[in-house]
């Protein structure tokens, strides 16, 4: 009804599973009732929705500078009653700084945000990371990897409907650049895999805290030892057998 009359920022199809899906990751990244999270560029409460339902009373933070957005989600998505229970909180900054909730965050989300961020918003939302969260939270956000196909974003202004655009528009970014931004802030990335928008997922979080990684070899290593390695094995088996050699 909503997006009949108004871009809504997101595409409408699957509006309800989309937001759903993104409660899913935060919850497989350890959100409890009581976590505090601050939602970059809500919207119109499209994951706040689940969220604002899920936390307790004044654990939900969003920051969105499109205000008619928020007050669209506020009036006419999320129930009256669960607004008063919950008492979400919003600011309508544009330099995503989350210190302006006087919180220390256990979770930041940032979806499709920097699908449309420039990198020096994505830096800006880095160190409000660093600046407003708990020393084990966790920064969930999504991008479209550049590659030899689709072009760096290198600009510096965002690119999409805002609340200064009217004009759509997506942009990638680099996956080294991203590691070696986090990396410069001692923040550690990991890649999560793609959801049903196609956006890509990353879990980031401070190097201390991050859980130890396997060890692991490149791809092509893998195949490699997996297809030459048995073949070795039985070849010895074979000459120890034929030549009656034991090993010690
Ligand atoms: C593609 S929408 C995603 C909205 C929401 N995260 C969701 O999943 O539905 C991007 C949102 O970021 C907002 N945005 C644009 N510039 C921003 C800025 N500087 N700071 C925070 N949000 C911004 C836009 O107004 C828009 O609502």
């Amino acid at each position: 009804m909503l997006g009949a009359t108004e871009f809504l920022g997101v595409p409408l199809e699957q509006f309800e599973s989309g937001g759903r899906e993104q409660l899913t990751y935060l919850l497989r990244a350890g959100l409890n009732p009581h976590s505090k999270v601050c939602d970059l560029g809500c919207g119109v409460l499209r994951a706040g929705y689940w969220l604002i339902h899920f936390l307790d009373a004044g654990c939900y933070c969003g920051i969105e500078p499109h205000t008619a957005r928020v007050k669209m989600g506020l009036e006419t998505i999320l129930e009256q009653d669960v607004r008063e229970a919950k008492r979400p909180r919003f600011d309508g900054n544009a330099t995503f700084d989350a210190s302006v909730f006087r919180e220390r965050f256990d979770f930041f989300l940032a979806y499709s945000i920097w699908t449309h961020a420039s990198k020096r918003q994505i830096r800006l939302m880095l160190d409000s990371f660093l600046r407003c969260s708990t020393d084990d939270a966790v920064f969930l956000t999504t991008f479209l990897p550049a590659s030899w196909r689709f072009q760096d974003y290198v600009d510096d202004a965002w690119r999409g409907t805002s609340h200064e655009s009217t004009v759509p528009g997506c942009i990638r970014h680099r996956l080294s650049w991203i590691q070696a931004e986090c990396a410069l802030r001692e923040l550690l990335v990991s890649p999560l895999g793609r959801d049903t928008h196609e956006q890509y997922w990353l879990e980031i979080r401070r190097h201390a805290t991050a859980p130890a990684r396997k060890r692991r070899y490149p791809y092509w290593l893998r195949c490699l030892l997996v297809s030459v390695l048995p073949g070795a094995i039985l070849a010895k088996r074979a000459r120890r057998r034929t030549w009656g050699l034991r090993s010690y």
